[in-house]
């Protein structure tokens, strides 16, 4: 749940407004239309006079066949609004339906009590939430055991309260992953890359972000195809856990079945079918599933040198030329073996 600390975090950072454009909503949500039949939608950590996700729902409401649209704006500290639009038996069902647009108590926080009942109502809560509190705002929905469909940045994927939803299935990646563009507010200060402006709208693209879910999809149920098979060189053991290195999530070996370090787009092709999740190979997560340290104090020092980002937690492996390495983020994984196998 969100703390007043983070809360008061939020409401002071400005870089929380980042606006969706329609686009990227519609590339992912096509895949999920299946699901939007007589449900409640609930947009929350929105605008709706001028987001992108009210305005698809709202276009294609009829078409979803949805019962109810609603979505709640947050303005920190100030009363705020919603917007509602429900469908009723004798409306026409062409065209663009209207909506109703009711004063809340507050400021529409997504975990004040007003907001929470909302969300309880609703069936599927699909937003870009806030980045900053994105941990309160998935336990929220956790809580409430809620289907959702969300914007998320890859990093926070890493923290210890969000990593054992996505290795125990509660949560799994969407389609689109990598760089994405949003909107910005007017005052964000132009900056020399991932920045562009156009007739007078400012963008910024951010790196590392997905869509996240607990709805089923098919590319969850895709095998990997893979093409390379093992050996010593290519793939080296960790010297501190009892696991292979895979620099490259398509290169993991048909042949392997015992533990692999795999980088973190690994994550955007999982199918639970094809593999286990062990863990991930990072701080308090690392530690919990064996990753020692276990180095000579030469070694440890040998290893900051080199690798300033080094903490407990990581694998390390030698390279060719038998330097430590420290590769960037590893998901811990396995095959999985099926009876035809
Ligand atoms: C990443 S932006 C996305 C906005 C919109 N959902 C979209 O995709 O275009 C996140 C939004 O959450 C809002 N926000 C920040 N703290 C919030 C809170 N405690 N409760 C609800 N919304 C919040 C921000 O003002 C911001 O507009």
């Amino acid at each position: 749940m969100a703390d007043n600390k983070s809360l008061a975090r939020a409401k002071n950072n400005k870089e929380d407004e980042f606006y969706t454009k329609i686009t990227d909503i519609e590339k992912e949500l096509k895949h999920y239309r299946g699901y939007f039949k007589g449900k409640t939608i609930f947009c929350n950590c929105d605008d709706p006079e001028y987001s992108n996700f009210w305005r698809y729902f709202q276009l294609n409401f009829y078409e979803f066949g949805l019962k109810k649209l609603i979505s709640t704006h947050y303005k920190a500290g100030e009363q705020s609004y919603k917007m509602e639009i429900v469908a009723t038996d004798h409306q026409q069902q062409i065209g663009i339906p209207d909506y109703v647009k009711t004063p809340l108590q507050g400021d529409g926080d997504f975990s004040s009590p007003e907001c929470v009942e909302i969300l309880k109502e609703a069936d599927i809560i699909i937003t870009n939430p806030p980045f900053s509190l994105f941990i309160n705002y998935i336990e929220l929905l956790i809580q409430y055991e809620k289907k959702f469909i969300l914007i998320a940045d890859t990093d926070k994927l890493h923290y210890k309260e969000i990593f054992p939803l996505l290795q125990n299935n509660k949560m799994w990646l969407g389609y689109n992953y990598g760089d994405m563009e949003f909107v910005v507010p007017s005052y964000y200060q132009p900056r020399e890359t991932r920045y562009r402006e156009e007739n007078g709208v400012k963008y910024r693209s951010r790196g590392n972000i997905c869509w996240i879910t607990n709805l089923d999809i098919p590319k969850r149920h895709e095998n990997l195809l893979l093409y390379k098979t093992y050996n010593e060189e290519e793939y080296p053991k960790y010297i501190n856990f009892d696991a292979i290195e895979v620099r490259k999530y398509a290169e993991i070996p048909i042949d392997y079945y015992g533990l692999m370090g795999v980088p973190d787009s690994f994550l955007q092709r999982h199918n639970p079918e094809q593999f286990e999740i062990i863990g991930l190979a990072e701080s308090d997560l690392g530690v919990s599933i064996g990753i020692s340290a276990n180095l000579t104090k030469e070694e440890m020092k040998a290893l900051k040198a080199e690798n300033p980002s080094f903490r407990r937690g990581n694998p390390i492996y030698r390279d060719r030329s038998g330097n430590l390495k420290k590769p960037y983020a590893r998901v811990i994984i396995k095959r999985k073996v099926s009876d035809t196998e």
